[in-house]
C-alpha cells in the first residue's frame, strides 16, 4: 500500500484544489510522548508496532500559513528565512504536498513559525506536519474530520498523528494494512497541576534521524523484541495513573518507558546514542534528589539529548532551584 492510496481512500475520488480563502492557517502543538512510539510495522505508511500516549504542550509548536502562488514551485519560509529548495526539509514537504496534487498543479508559499528548535528531538516534525495538513484543510475547505487529519499527518511523520489535539492523546497502533485504524484521539483527562520543563542541552540537529534510528533498532537490536510487551504494560499503567490522578505512577512509568526505549537504541548496531554527557549528568541529579529528598521529579527523553522534566506545580520552585535554566510549561490552563 502506498501513501497515495491512503489519500485516495480518504478523499474517495476528487481532492478539492480551489482555495476557499486567501490563506490557510493552523497552529499545532508539539507533543511529548510519555509512552513512546518506537518502531514501525510498516515503513511507508508510518504504521507503528505499538500504540503510544503523549501530552501536547499548548503554546509550543508550529504556526503554518499557506498561500497558493504563481511560482512553479513551493517556497518554504521557516522563522522568516527562506529554506533552500534542495534541502531535505523542503523536499520532504514537497513530496507530502504531491500526494494532494492531482490534475491541477498548485504550488504554495508556506510560512512556518516554530517556537521550538528544529530536528532536535522536540517533535518539530510532529507539529510541522500536523499544522501543515490542518492548514491545507482550511485553505481548500476539505472539511476532513480530526481523525482523517490525524491519519494524513501520520503519513507525513508518525508522531504527527498525535499533534492534532491538546492535552493527553493516545495514538492507536491499529491492525489494518491500510492504516485507517491507526490514528490518535484525545484522552478525557485534565491535570492543571502538571508541569513539563524543557531542559535544553543542545539545539543542534540530531546526528541520526529518528526515522533511521528506529529502523536500525528494529532490524539489529536483540532487545527490541521485549519492547512491545513493555509498551503494553506501561500504557495500561499510565491510563490507570490518569484515572487515579497518581503523578508518581504516571511520571515514573514515563521515565522507565523512555529509558527502555533508549536501551533498545544502545543495543542496536551501529549503536544509536542520543545522550550527551550533560544529559547523563542531569539524570543523575534527578535520581539523586528523588532519593535524598523524595522530590517527585522525573524525566523523559526522545530522539535527542534534551530532557523533558515532569513535576507538579507545588514543586516548581524546588525544581527551578535545581535547574534554573528550565523552561516550565503548564500543560493545562488552570481550572
Ligand atoms: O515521528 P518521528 O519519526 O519523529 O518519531 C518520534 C519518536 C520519538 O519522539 C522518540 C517517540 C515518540 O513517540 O514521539
Amino acid at each position: 500500500m502506498k501513501k497515495s492510496d491512503v489519500v485516495q481512500t480518504i478523499f474517495q475520488q476528487h481532492i478539492p484544489a480551489i482555495p476557499q480563502h486567501e490563506k490557510g492557517l493552523a497552529f499545532a502543538p508539539t507533543n511529548i510522548a510519555l509512552c513512546k512510539y518506537w518502531g514501525k510495522r510498516e515503513v511507508e505508511l508510518n504504521l507503528p508496532v505499538t500504540s503510544s500516549l503523549s501530552i501536547s504542550l499548548p503554546d509550543k509548536g508550529s504556526l503554518t500559513s499557506i498561500f497558493v502562488h504563481d511560482k512553479p514551485r513551493d517556497v518554504v519560509i521557516l522563522n522568516d528565512k527562506e529554506v533552500p529548495d534542495d534541502s531535505p526539509f523542503v523536499k520532504r514537504i514537497g513530496q507530502f504536498l504531491d500526494l494532494f496534487r492531482q490534475e491541477r498543479k498548485w504550488y504554495l508559499k508556506i510560512d512556518i513559525k516554530m517556537n521550538i528548535p528544529v530536528a532536535a528531538g522536540l517533535a518539530s516534525s510532529a507539529c510541522g506536519f500536523a499544522s501543515l495538513v490542518t492548514a491545507l484543510n482550511d485553505l481548500f475547505g476539505w472539511s476532513l474530520s480530526q481523525r482523517q487529519l490525524s491519519i494524513l499527518a501520520r503519513i507525513g511523520s508518525g508522531s504527527a498523528a498525535r499533534s492534532l489535539w491538546k492535552g493527553f492523546v493516545e495514538w492507536h497502533a491499529g491492525v489494518q494494512p491500510d492504516g485507517m485504524d491507526s490514528f490518535a484521539e484525545p484522552l478525557p483527562f485534565t491535570w492543571p497541576e502538571l508541569c513539563v520543563g524543557i531542559l535544553s542541552i543542545s539545539t543542534q540537529e540530531k546526528p541520526v534521524s529518528s526515522r533511521e534510528a528506529m529502523q536500525r533498532t528494529v532490524s539489529t537490536s536483540v532487545l527490541y523484541s521485549s519492547w512491545p510487551k513493555k509498551v503494553g504494560q506501561d500504557l495500561s499503567i499510565m491510563k490507570q495513573a490518569l484515572h487515579l490522578k497518581n503523578f508518581t505512577l504516571l511520571a515514573g512509568t514515563a521515565e522507565s518507558n523512555a529509558l527502555n526505549m533508549h536501551a533498545t537504541m544502545l543495543s542496536s548496531w551501529p549503536p544509536v546514542c542520543y545522550f550527551l554527557p550533560e544529559t547523563i549528568a542531569a539524570m543523575h541529579k534527578i535520581w539523586d534528589v528523588r532519593k535524598r529528598e523524595g522530590l517527585d521529579l522525573f524525566f523523559t527523553e526522545d530522539a535527542g539529548p534534551n530532557l523533558k522534566l515532569l513535576f507538579l506545580d507545588k514543586d516548581k520552585e524546588k525544581v527551578l532551584a535545581l535547574f534554573p535554566e528550565l523552561e516550565v510549561i503548564k500543560v493545562f490552563d488552570p481550572e
